[in-house]
């Protein structure tokens, strides 16, 4: 089957623990029980992608252990294809994540096997009925930069995911169809948010966590509001649901500004659940939120 979307990135074992206050150096706090849940921004981003009726498959590598088995069977079980995700020489990556009771996250990854998704594994793909590859930055940046100069040539929509944050060569970035950054990173990158065109992407988006995001384009910058949320519980995958979601929609057709006010919706519906994937909504549930 062909997929009209590809994510590259990077598929991790999420190790959450729930503390009251993050321990300072030297310090030791007690925490609740340790959940382990599939995460890594590029498996998020693909499962965000499936929920909402993408036809989409993961690029990136799994080690040969548990974690492994754990992360493939958790993406297949969420419609995302897995023949291209490779199992590496290396252990499974892994995030160790502390989530305070304000929802806040913070995460140390050691991306192990992800380390290995090569600029030739990017050479094997076939980008047949490709319309959106979609690449974030736990994987190595050279392998990330061959796949957008591949997908570009190919015809396909390059977007890229600026997180965590990097450098990017020009050109790379100037073949960019759409650079997502937060607003710290826009800040880092530009003077301002039109700022960030003059980097050379077609366009670009800014999230604005709870309050939306917004779409620069050549003919201006749209602010596309969120939703109101009862609850925040768990802010982790929120920028990988917004990007899988955006993703998706751009696969199936949707400009550049429909498919932020949907991936808006997938984001805020994402905060209000523990976890990443296990948070991320449905099609179904996006449409009853909206009537
Ligand atoms: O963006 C959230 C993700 O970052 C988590 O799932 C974790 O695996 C880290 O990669
Ligand atoms: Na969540």
């Amino acid at each position: 089957m062909t997929n009209e979307l590809l994510v590259l990135g990077s598929a991790n074992a999420d190790l959450v623990v729930e503390v009251g206050r993050r321990p300072a150096g030297g310090e030791t706090v007690l925490g609740g029980d340790t959940v382990v849940l599939p995460g890594g921004k590029g498996a998020n981003t693909a499962v965000a992608a499936a929920r909402v009726g993408a036809s989409v498959a993961l690029v990136g590598a799994v080690g040969d252990d548990g974690y492994g088995s754990v992360l493939r069977e958790s993406l297949e079980s969420a419609g995302v294809g897995t023949s291209l995700v490779k199992t590496s020489a290396r252990p499974t990556g892994i995030a160790y994540i502390t989530v305070t009771p304000d929802g806040e996250n913070s995460i140390v990854v050691s991306p192990g096997a992800n380390s290995d998704v090569a600029p030739s594994d990017v050479d094997s793909l076939s980008f047949d009925g490709v319309r959106v590859l979609t690449c974030s930055l736990e994987v190595p940046l050279e392998t990330v930069v061959h796949a957008i100069g591949v997908a570009a040539r190919a015809g396909v929509r390059p977007v890229l995911n600026l997180s965590p944050v990097a450098e990017l060569p020009a050109e790379a970035l100037r073949q960019l169809d759409v650079l997502i950054v937060n607003e710290h990173e826009a800040a880092q990158l530009a003077p301002d948010w039109r700022g960030l065109l003059g980097l050379g992407p077609a366009s670009a988006i800014v999230t604005l966590g709870s309050r939306g995001a917004a779409v620069v384009t050549r003919s201006g910058v749209v602010e596309v509001p969120s939703i109101e949320v009862p609850e925040v519980v768990d802010t982790t995958g929120a920028g990988d649901a917004f990007a899988g979601a955006l993703s998706a929609r751009l696969a199936q057709g949707d400009d550049l500004v429909q498919a932020a006010r949907y991936a808006v919706k997938v984001a805020a519906l994402s905060v209000t659940k523990a976890g990443a994937q296990p948070s991320y909504p449905t099609a179904a549930e996006v449409r009853s939120l909206t009537g």
